[in-house]
């Protein structure tokens, strides 16, 4: 038998650092995730070694399995019951580690530890999401993000459960249930998955008015992101700020991608739904691989207690923001996510999040939403998890010491000594003991209360369709485009009428003109506006920068992801420039040939393909290059996926450059998209036909490679792609 290797467990704490178990001090043991590698000698769970992991023990070569394989049930038994339920929302996520560090103290404001010096690392746990979609669903449906946040810090976990858009459907927990419902697959037939393009939800939207600011967001690109490391994330709710003396502030809490805001097109999104359903996973696991670290500022609106009611909306409606031209985001930190998991289920998949898990400093306000949210987290995962003990897996034990006497249950992993299990007690010393505000115990803000019992709304909620209609005018000519295609996608998907007049009805409200084109683009009159609600409204602001994607664009390719199209005997030397100055920018360049293997490209050199066309498409990258060398741009120019990719970038409004001959592949790809003198008339075309690669060149393909996009070549309508 071979000498058993001994078996090494590493101590991985949440900073990303490995540390050998001794040298790890209590919190770090606390905090950390034992990932273990595999050992050398296969074993069943009792640590029996096993010899035969081939056959199951039979009577005799050809005979019955007998019942007696223990070593077979087990196996089988452990396999049968490997699945957990889903999340019944934000099923589908991605997860990572990183750092989060704070500017300056902020102890102005709060008391949280982990917000007052910037020489302290908080580790933290990120995990993005969609809402609607099960598990194995497609990363680029059009949906609200998930944008979950954990701090491990040394007072406890601090969760900020957001999501990458600043408001929310409903305004009351009860209305949740019926939200998801109507936007799930259909009870009676399970269909569709993923998607919101059907009848169950514009039914309910279109009979719930409060909805429409957040479908007014989700119809936008924000829907579709290009990448996680491309998304704002928002705490939604307005929580409080409480300081050391225990006033308290109200806050909204802000993540600011440094990369800039980004999305798809809607087309790229549904084709990428089934080139790579793992579109963002993918990217930001590749992101992190690579060493480019994903980062956002934390920002934080801060409003003093006393101007709780100078706005025209009330700060506990979930369905309004406050616009950052009357209250500017302060950055006060920022979050790194530098470490990948090690086992996608153990840490993504296990991972309870909770907005409830609060540190002192940190409190909620009376926001109804965030009140039902504050049941509804830990109520779920007792039946996801199994037990109430989830708060022992690894990556949910927090780094701060846990004592209390809360015992037993399933799978209880803590072994606590002694006979005390009680408080207030003297048999354990009186441990473990409470501890008042000074000594860091939690203490709810003292906010005053009164009021009747009863089940109503506040009239303070009541304008549902100013800050849509601010988030309109806010927006782009191409961005207004986007909305309104959207919304003629999803109601072409409603089969019943009604719904389809009754929304369209509702954006009157917000919009004549948006409610104009949605109607043509439904082949429908305009409707009547809804009964008239005798409901204030406001123009103020008229509109708010921070709402358009486009004013949040940063110059930059870091992350982005280019593909070369190459043949037999391209030009190399192109190759090498045009790829070594990408690199070099922070982008990664693809070789995509005809087929995969060696391309010679002449004097004894070679290039190796790293994808084949017809596995690969366009909607995987973010511009293309067409290098030079005759015989490689015949071959493309005669390979309908070659031309299908250049003209299929031009219509999601990509960054396209060709040296040398490689410009007659862009003709033939503009001749065949409907352009008769085979030319794109769009800006962010470089195809200089003859020249070679030099500096003017590679500035002029990256520069168009940062403006991500450009959403308004003239002639996008009429490119058949
Ligand atoms: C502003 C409103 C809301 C936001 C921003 C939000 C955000 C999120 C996020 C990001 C997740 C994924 C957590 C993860 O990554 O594991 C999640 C899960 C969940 N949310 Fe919400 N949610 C909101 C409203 C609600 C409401 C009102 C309820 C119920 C009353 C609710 C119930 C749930 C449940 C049950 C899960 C699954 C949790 C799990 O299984 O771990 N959410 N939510």
């Amino acid at each position: 038998m071979a000498k058993s290797r001994q078996r090494k467990t590493v101590t991985a704490d949440k900073t990303g650092l490995a540390s050998s178990p001794s040298h790890a001090n209590r919190s770090e043991q606390a905090a950390s995730v034992l990932a273990q590698e595999p050992g050398d000698t296969l074993t069943t769970n009792q640590g029996l070694r096993i010899s035969d992991n081939q056959n199951s023990l039979r009577a005799g070569a050809r005979g019955p399995t007998l019942l007696e394989d223990h070593i077979l049930r087990e196996k089988i038994m452990h396999f049968d019951h490997e699945r957990i339920p889903e999340r019944v929302v934000h099923a589908r996520g991605a997860g990572a580690h990183g750092v989060f560090e704070v500017y300056k103290s902020m102890a102005k404001f709060t008391k949280a530890g982990f917000l007052q010096d910037p020489a302290v690392k908080t580790p933290v746990f990120v995990r993005f999401s969609t809402v609607a979609g099960s598990r194995g669903s497609a990363d680029t449906a059009r949906d609200v993000r998930g944008f979950s946040v954990r701090f491990y810090t040394q007072e406890g976990n601090f969760d900020l459960v957001g999501n990458n858009i600043p408001v929310f459907f409903v305004q009351d927990a009860i209305k949740f249930p019926d939200l998801i419902h109507s936007v799930k697959p259909e009870p009676h037939n399970e269909i569709p998955q993923a998607s919101s393009a059907h009848d169950t939800f514009w039914d309910f939207i279109s009979m719930v008015p409060e909805t429409t600011h957040t479908i007014m967001w989700a119809m936008s690109d924000r829907g579709i992101p290009r990448s996680f490391q491309m998304m704002e994330g928002f705490g939604v709710h307005t929580f409080r700020f409480v300081d050391e003396t225990g006033k308290a502030s109200f806050v909204k809490f802000h993540w600011k991608p440094v990369l800039g805001v980004h999305s798809l097109v809607w087309d790229e999104a549904v084709k990428l739904a089934g080139k790579d359903a793992d579109f963002h996973r993918r990217d930001l696991w590749e992101a992190i691989d690579k060493g480019q670290y994903p980062e956002w500022e934390f920002g934080v609106q801060i409003v003093p207690e006393e101007d709780e009611h100078k706005f025209d909306f009330d700060l506990l409606d979930a369905t309004k923001l406050i616009p950052e031209s009357l209250v500017p985001v302060k950055l006060i930190g920022k979050l790194t996510l530098n470490r990948n998991t090690d086992n996608y289920f153990a840490e993504t998949e296990q991972i309870a999040f909770h907005p409830g898990h609060l540190v002192p400093g940190i409190d909620f306000s009376n926001d109804p939403l965030l009140q039902g949210r504050l049941f509804s987290y830990s109520d779920t995962q007792l039946s996801r998890l199994g037990s109430a003990n989830f708060h022992e897996i690894p990556i949910n034990r927090p780094i701060a010491p846990v004592d209390n006497n809360q015992r037993d249950g399933h799978m209880r992993q803590t072994i606590v000594k002694g006979r005390v299990s009680y408080e207030p007690n003297t048999l354990g010393g009186g441990c473990p003991m409470q501890r008042p505000w000074e000594e860091g115990g939690f203490v709810s803000h003292a906010e005053p209360m009164e009021g009747a019992k009863q089940r109503v709304r506040s009239p303070s909620f009541a304008d549902h369709f100013s800050q849509p209609a601010l988030f309109w005018r806010s927006q782009t000519k191409w961005e207004q485009d986007h909305i309104a295609a959207a919304f003629c996608f999803e109601l072409a998907k409603v089969g019943v009428p009604a719904v389809r007049e009754r929304m369209v009805a509702t954006l009157t409200q917000v919009d004549g003109v948006l409610a104009k084109r949605v109607a043509d683009g439904l082949g429908m009159p305009v409707p009547p506006p809804p009964n008239a609600e005798n409901v204030p409204r406001t123009n103020k602001p008229e509109i708010d920068r921070a709402l358009s994607m486009a004013n949040t664009r940063i110059s930059s390719i870091v992350g982005r992801s280019v593909a070369v199209l190459i043949a037999q005997n391209v030009d190399k030397k192109s190759v090498d420039a045009v790829c070594k100055a990408l690199a070099s920018a922070g982008a990664t360049a693809k070789l995509i040939a005809p087929g995969l293997g060696s391309i010679t490209c002449g004097e004894g050199e070679s290039l190796d393909a790293d994808h084949s066309l017809p596995t690969v498409g366009s909607v995987l990258f973010d511009a293309v290059f067409v290098p030079g060398g005759k015989k490689s741009v015949d071959a493309l120019c005669a390979d309908a996926n070659a031309v299908l990719f250049v003209k299929e970038a031009y219509k999601h409004g990509k960054a396209i450059a060709a040296s040398e001959d490689g410009a007659r592949l862009i003709a033939k790809a503009a001749l065949s998209a409907g352009a008769a003198d085979g030319k794109f008339r769009g800006p962010g075309v470089i195809a200089d036909s003859g020249k070679a690669v030099n500096d003017a060149f590679i500035r002029k393909f990256i520069a168009a490679i940062a403006e991500h996009r450009f959403p308004e070549r003239p002639d996008l309508a009429d490119i058949v792609a």
